[in-house]
């Protein structure tokens, strides 16, 4: 083996606004996977992440839940940490943005810029929000398409339409926040002069830095000349002050980036082996990768490196861009129920399947991964179950049986030995090279050859001839010590089937090096299934469940704001005009709800029978925390959207919607009628 190197492995920080899902997880899972393939291989390899905490979005969020900026932080940190970890998705350390050691360092690397002449400051003029109060970037102002007409679109490009426009261009300007109309104001910013890095750039982005694809895109950037880039924004902001401007902040994407450095500094405080400045310094003969999604490769492969090059610290070895997931051949979608949580994935299904799942499909390039979920089962079954594990369930038995659990010192096919031991050097260096697929289809080849080798010899068939249970011993033998190199090879994909490998081949955690020594006359352990089919209906339960959040999502969706933690109501804004055909399109109808029951297996569903007048409507409706005793609801009338689709969820169709009013969670009121309302009578 080679001497050990030192690395650092970073995946892109998630935003603390929201959950993970199987589009995130694949990035998270990729990175994990070739870390795991270092430290496996003897070298010290760290993988950092952390939550990116700030900007408006988030403060905004946090503001409609009635919490601090920080509580809501904190709770996003705690689901994402639990769906990382039983994801196997092993950090170093993962850490947040909104820390001591990021707001430290952001100010370090800023005053430096600063000092160096590479700041800059103007006017600049934009959208401001009279009643809330605050500048409104461009997704936070909605009006109608200057091209189109189209209404409702946001500030900076039409979806109807494709039309990209300065949101001053917009017709009829609304604040998302507040519905106000926003109005002009100038305010100071800052920017970096990122064209002061121009040559370095065109040097570092050629360097074998960025895969073929990236680095073309970039040159076309480049080519067009490079702009300086607007750092600062004004309060009030979540983020951090910039050192001496009051009132000013930096932009979230000035900060992101630098909480890698902040979370392995963190780290360092923890592992006395480790110094900060052996990698990050501008000498440090340690590599650094950051692995990101093809959405923010100029922040990365620009901005970042400018800022790294302009404050005195090293620049990214390389960086590592995948492509975006798409289910069944489609953009993750809600109503399909292929928006998959990654908490919604693992409450059905073992988190190994998916690492396996895209392992094999994970080439090297940019190119976009299809989860297709029906391939996924089929994939998973035949190759892990069918393929690895069947190999020592078949071996096993004998060895229990015919020799106490010893497997003897034998090797009756040396040639297949042999090839398994050719095949390491070309399954690492696709490992080396992120090309996973190409890893998997070469284990996945050796597993077929170990299978055929078996079926012919049919220890099974032998173990019944007199004078043959050495045969079957050495058979036995040899079929365990090559589904132990499937296992070492394999390990980093999937580490929790290798842990309980370990435990069935009595062996302390298995690393690479352990390929080039067989096991002999070693006594294992009894054999355990290691991996059980997926049942498709397990893949139905989950896209089912992904329909149910968006039921849940929707009704909070459709009622006010929460108030504010300062108790002043936040104001929900007025959706886009409509006319009246478009309202009239809605059949309300007065509905007397005959029954009102919990819906086992769903948190936030009740489900309702409704008499509409001339029949019988069932809803499941997303009200359980506001009416924790559903029998109250039972002969009240309440408004009924009578021509909404029906929806076919886990537990039955939904035929329609009854309305309600508040922020959620427990106020949640139901809407009536004036006594006297009939049922089946419409609203108008
Ligand atoms: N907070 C920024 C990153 C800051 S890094 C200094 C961000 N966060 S994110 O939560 O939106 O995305 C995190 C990572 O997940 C990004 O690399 C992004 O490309 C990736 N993905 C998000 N959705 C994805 C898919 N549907 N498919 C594949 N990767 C996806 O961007
Ligand atoms: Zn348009």
């Amino acid at each position: 083996m080679t001497e050990a190197r030192k690395i650092l492995v970073t995946s892109a920080l998630p935003y603390a606004n929201g959950s993970i899902h199987l589009g995130h997880m694949l990035e998270y899972i990729q990175t994990d996977m070739w870390v795991r393939f270092q430290k496996l291989r003897g070298h010290q390899c760290i993988y950092v992440c952390a939550d990116d905490a700030h900007g408006s979005a988030i403060m905004l969020r946090a503001e409609k839940e009635g919490i601090t900026p920080e509580q809501l932080i904190d709770n996003v940190k705690a689901e994402h940490s639990s769906d990382f970890a039983d994801f196997l998705v092993d950090f170093d350390n993962f850490h947040s943005t909104h820390s001591d050691e990021n707001r430290e360092l952001a100010s370090l690397i800023y005053t430096r810029l600063r000092d160096a002449g590479h700041i800059a400051t103007r006017s600049v003029t934009q959208y401001f929000d009279p009643d809330k109060g605050m500048f409104l970037a461009d997704r936070f102002i909605k009006g109608t398409c200057p091209k189109c007409a189209a209404e409702d679109q946001y500030g900076d490009n039409c979806e109807k339409c494709g039309a990209t426009y300065e949101p001053t261009e917009l017709k009829n300007p609304k604040s998302a926040i507040s519905g106000a109309t926003p109005v002009l104001r100038d305010s100071k910013h800052f920017f970096f002069k990122l064209p002061d890095f121009e040559a370095m750039l065109k040097g570092w982005t050629r360097s074998g830095a960025l895969q073929d694809a990236v680095a073309n895109k970039i040159a076309e950037w480049l080519d067009g000349g490079l702009q300086e880039w607007d750092i600062s924004r004004d309060a009030p902001y979540f983020g951090f002050e910039i050192p001496d401007e009051p009132g000013k902040y930096f932009y979230v994407w000035l900060d992101a980036p630098i909480g890698y450095m902040a979370s392995f500094k963190n780290l360092c405080a923890r592992r006395e082996d480790l110094s900060f400045d052996a990698f990050w310094g501008k000498d440090s003969t340690a590599e650094l990768y950051h692995f990101i999604g093809k959405d923010i490769v100029n922040f990365h492969t620009l901005f970042w490196p400018a800022m790294l090059e302009g404050s005195g610290f090293r620049k990214p070895t390389a960086v590592n861009v995948h492509g975006y997931l798409t289910v069944n051949g489609q953009k993750m979608s809600k109503s399909r129920g292929t928006f998959i949580k990654a908490r919604t994935y693992l409450d059905h299904l073992n988190p190994e399947y998916l690492r396996y799942y895209y392992a094999s499909k994970l080439g090297r390039g940019v190119d976009d991964l299809d989860l297709n979920l029906e391939d996924f089962v089929q994939k998973v079954n035949s190759d892990l179950v069918g393929k690895v594990v069947n190999i020592a369930s078949r071996c096993a038995g004998f060895i229990h049986k015919g020799n106490a659990g010893v497997l003897v010192a034998a090797n009756p096919e040396p040639e297949l030995w042999e090839a398994f031991q050719a095949a390491a050097p070309s399954i690492a260096e696709a490992y080396e090279a992120r090309d996973f697929s190409r890893a998997m289809r070469e284990i996945m080849a050796l597993a077929d050859r170990a299978n055929a080798w078996i079926a012919d010899k049919a220890p099974w068939a032998l173990n019944k001839v007199e004078g043959k249970q050495d045969e079957v011993q050495a058979i036995c033998a040899l079929g365990v010590n090559l589904f132990r190199q499937l296992v070492i090879m394999l390990k980093p994909v999937l580490p929790k089937l290798a842990e309980a490998a370990e435990a069935f081949l009595n062996v302390p955690a298995l690393t690479w090096s352990d390929l080039a020594t067989p096991l002999a006359n070693h006594p294992l352990n009894a054999f355990t299934p290691l991996m059980t089919r997926i049942e498709p209906a397990k893949i139905d339960a989950m896209t089912e469940a992904s329909k149910e959040d968006l039921a849940a999502q929707s009704t909070d969706a459709a009622t006010p704001a929460a108030p504010a933690g300062n108790g002043e109501l936040t104001k929900e804004p007025l959706a886009a005009e409509i006319n009246f055909d478009a309202f009239a399109a809605v059949d309300l109808r007065i509905a007397l709800i005959e029954k009102a029951e919990f819906v086992e297996g769903a948190d936030k569903l009740l489900r309702l029978t409704l008499d509409i007048g001339d029949a019988k409507r069932n809803v499941f409706s997303g009200i359980k925390s506001a009416y924790p005793d559903p029998s109250k609801l039972e002969g009240r009338l309440t408004l009924y959207v009578a021509n909404l689709a029906p929806r076919k969820m886990k537990f039955g169709l939904s035929e329609g919607m009854v309305l309600a009013a508040g922020p959620g969670g427990e106020e949640i009121f139901l809407l009536s009628p004036d006594a006297g309302a009939k049922p089946g009578q419409r609203v108008h």
